[in-house]
């Protein structure tokens, strides 16, 4: 059976290497998985006041989380914490209070930078946040994409041999994560 994964890339550039990677892992996944994109970056800030007519991305947002199994965090680390997108999209797609899109849905989060550390504080916080969401998040193999800045060729393609090897095993253990726990 095929389980949908709703991908969140917390990066809004166009040659984010985050966006990049998310979309190799989309071409890497086995058969159970399929993975979409759902777009962050038109949502507008959290304000529990909209919730009377909320906006229209929001909407939009939430429906497309609905639908899915499944969910992949795929973000770079902004001063060692979640892009702000990132965290306004979880916010987003956590309310109304008792009425949120993630609960119990598997996750699992892979962060990349072209730093040292692998964005491992972002990595972290966001698991902080889907510990209050009752979100199951694959714990092993952790994966902290470190020194990417020349993993990608000019096409997008991964042309570094041992980041391919990661994500592979990444998303291999996540294809299984979700068997164990999709609903
Ligand atoms: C960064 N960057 C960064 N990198 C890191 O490893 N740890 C950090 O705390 C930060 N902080 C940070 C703050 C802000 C505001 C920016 C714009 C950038 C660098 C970041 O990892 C780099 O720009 C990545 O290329 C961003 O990911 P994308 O856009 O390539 O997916």
């Amino acid at each position: 059976m095929t389980r949908t994964v709703a991908v969140f890339v917390g990066s809004l550039r166009k040659a984010s290497l985050n966006r990049r990677t998310a979309e190799a892992l989309a071409r890497m996944a086995p058969e159970n998985l399929r993975l979409e994109i759902v777009e962050i970056g038109d949502l507008p800030h959290y304000n529990e006041d909209l919730e009377r007519d909320p906006p229209a991305a929001w909407t939009r947002f939430r429906d497309e989380v609905r639908d899915k199994q499944a969910l992949l965090f795929v973000t770079p680390e902004y001063n060692r914490s979640l892009p702000s997108a990132l965290k306004n999209a979880i916010d987003v797609g956590s309310r109304p209070y008792g009425k949120g899109v993630f609960s119990g849905k598997p996750g699992a989060v892979i962060t990349v930078s072209p730093g040292q550390y692998g964005g491992f504080g972002a990595n972290h916080h966001l698991r902080q946040s889907m510990v209050f969401l009752d979100v199951p998040m694959m714990q092993q193999p952790e994966a902290y994409l470190a020194k990417a800045g020349g993993i990608f060729a000019e096409d997008g393609s991964l042309r570094d041999e041992g980041a391919k090897d990661l994500l592979r095993r990444f998303i291999d253990g996540f294809a299984a994560w979700v068997e164990r726990l999709a609903r």
